[in-house]
């Protein structure tokens, strides 16, 4: 985050850290500049540690720049915080990202005498900075980044250019909030919100040079100037407060009957022409990460179900590998923030190949809105909690309505399928009024650190991410799998101790199944745990009942349970549910 104008810059810059801040937060610290010196405050731990032991917000000055980290490279410590200096402290940087040839640079810049006080890969950019000065930041920065290989946002600053940042990307997101007389940059918008609704996103590959007056955006290549206009965004920073709620991810659970009634009012346009893109082309992936993913999987159902039409859910990761890409392929990133590096590379990956990419997005003005050939917006607003929830709920709206679109164009009856989804807000809230009901037997059987969740068919998904929220915010373990697939192998771990959560649908072959599977759980000592839509199912320990819906739409019922069924029992640890340990809500690294 940075800031150029007429007010105090650290305050303000405090104050987009703490929005960026699900994005790490094991470190942090500003600089800024003032008098003709470059001052730096910066500590381990979370901002308001920090604020409290350094009081971040009382340095001086009318420029500034600030960092809050996910550790990469180097341990969680003071020196390997940002802001990084050169050797004179008149240079200061802040960066994300990863420099690859980090090493090489370090070793060449340690033999020319530069000294280094960090374990980062960011600080070799500091010194490449300083080297490459004679006189104009804007050269040194565009020097420095020619030699350096990898993926960054940098900010610089120079005691000796008062009122002036440089910025530059590649592959890691970056964007410059327009004010009057005043200019912020930051990683996404959210950093800049409560000042300016007016955001001008950088392009890989390019720089801007930001002083209270305005913004040059340059290509870093050929120094060509680039012209772009600000784009009005509709999100208001109000959105980013708890409202009232103990932690963001319970404001966040308990929005979803709006927020998926916003992805049922998404234009049909968008969706149709996702739709079309899908049935015209030969193999489509869905590629995306974590919570995402699971949407994608459960995508997968739909797509065979409703449609006939082989889709498949990739963990973007793999796509290079596993992928089969030619222009008869259509790469669909499914991706919250916009901006996962691995879905990212997925889909450049793509398109290299000739492929067709499309993306399904929260973010607006993300880095995959503007990668990809077709994009539909879920619509969710902003997500602070680290754990995604409103927005898992609201990719599904958007990826059932595709399903539902193709159906319709193949001339399919999907009319029963389409009225229940229209339900579906009404279900889910059905599901958070019970909440403390659900409080309740998190706070009776969720009391031991070993969990399964299984579910059968279309709920296999939603048993991943059951057992996937479990994990993140508890810190316990929790495996999620086929109800088929437990006496392969993880049956041997059932006894007293394992707590076993069965998704099971109202009626029909996957909850005749499902039971057996109970109930070889249970032979084995297992307590299990119902979520049981339309009733108790008499064979588990405890039930948890959602109103009787269609197995097709159970996913996105069975969501708000198992998230509310994890929020409760980490609140009871005492574990810090909103920012987990090593987790960052979008990872821009590879
Ligand atoms: C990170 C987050 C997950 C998220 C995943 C994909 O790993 O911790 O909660 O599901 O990234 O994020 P995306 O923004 O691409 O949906």
């Amino acid at each position: 985050m940075g800031y150029v104008g007429p007010r105090d810059a650290a305050p303000i810059i405090h104050q987009g850290l703490k929005r960026l801040e699900y994005r790490g937060y094991d470190s942090c610290g500003i600089a800024t500049m003032d008098g003709g010196e470059v001052k730096i405050k910066k500590g381990a731990g979370m901002i308001d540690e920090v604020e409290k032991k350094l009081h971040l917000r009382e340095l001086p000055g009318k420029t500034g720049i600030g960092h809050t980290r996910w550790a990469t490279h180097g341990k969680v410590s003071e020196e390997n915080a940002h802001p990084h200096t050169d050797c004179s402290g008149e240079i200061a940087i802040v960066h994300n990202g990863i420099i690859s040839n980090y090493l090489e640079l370090r070793e060449g810049l340690s033999k020319r005498g530069h000294n280094f006080r960090s374990d980062t890969d960011t600080e070799c950019i500091a010194h490449l900075i300083e080297e490459a000065y004679h006189g104009s930041l804007e050269e040194a920065v565009k020097a420095a980044l020619g030699e350096v290989k990898g993926t960054y946002a940098v900010l610089a600053i120079s005691r000796k250019e008062p009122g002036v940042i440089l910025c530059a990307r590649n592959e890691s997101p970056l964007v410059l909030g327009l004010g009057e007389g005043e200019i912020f940059v930051g990683s996404d918008v959210a950093s800049f919100l409560k000042f300016t609704r007016e955001a001008v996103p950088l392009e890989d590959g390019e720089y801007a040079l930001l002083t209270a007056d305005g913004y040059v955006i340059k290509d870093l290549a050929t120094g060509t100037e680039v012209k772009r206009g600000p784009i009005h965004l509709d999100w208001s920073d109000e959105m980013a407060e708890k409202e009232g709620y103990e932690h963001f991810m319970l404001k966040e659970i308990s929005e979803q009957p709006s927020t998926i009634v916003g992805s049922l009012n998404v234009y049909p346009e968008y969706i149709d022409g996702l739709a079309a893109r899908i049935g015209r082309v030969e193999k489509v992936y869905l590629a995306a990460a974590g919570t995402s993913l699971h949407a994608a999987m459960v995508a997968e159902y739909w797509f065979s179900q409703l449609c006939g039409k082989l889709v498949i859910a990739i963990d973007a990761s793999e796509l290079a590998g596993r992928g089969i890409l030619d222009p008869k392929t259509l790469v669909v990133g499914i991706t919250q923030s916009g901006e996962t590096y691995d879905t990212l590379a997925a889909m450049k990956y793509a398109k290299g190949r000739g492929a067709e990419i499309a993306a399904v997005v929260n973010v607006v003005s993300s880095t995959a809105t503007r990668l990809a050939d077709h994009v539909v917006l879920q619509g969710s607003g902003i997500e602070i909690s680290v754990c995604a929830t409103k927005t898992f709920t609201s990719q599904l709206v958007i990826l059932l309505r595709t399903a539902l679109s193709l159906a319709r164009s193949q001339g399919r009856d999907v009319e029963a399928v389409e009225r229940e989804l229209l339900k579906a807000p009404r279900y889910v809230d059905e599901v958070i009024r019970q909440k403390e009901g659900i409080k309740a037997v998190a706070e009776r059987y969720f009391d031991t650190p070993n969990y399964l969740y299984i579910g059968k068919g279309i709920n296999l998904p939603s048993a991943l991410e059951g057992a996937l929220k479990f994990k993140e915010i508890t810190y316990h373990h929790a495996e999620g799998m086929s109800g088929g697939l437990l006496k392969h192998g993880t049956i041997s771990l059932i006894d007293e101790r394992v707590r076993t959560v069965a998704l099971i649908p109202a009626e029909g072959e996957n909850k005749t199944r499902l039971i057996s599977n109970i109930q070889e759980v249970k032979a084995r000592g297992g307590v299990v745990i119902g979520i049981a839509s339309g009733g108790p199912v008499e064979q588990c320990d405890a039930s948890i009942v959602t109103p009787s819906c269609l197995e097709l739409i159970s996913p996105l019922v069975f969501a708000p349970v198992y998230q509310l069924l994890a929020y409760y029992t980490a609140v009871g640890l005492g574990r810090n549910v909103d920012r987990p340990r090593a987790l960052a809500k979008s990872v821009t690294v590879e």
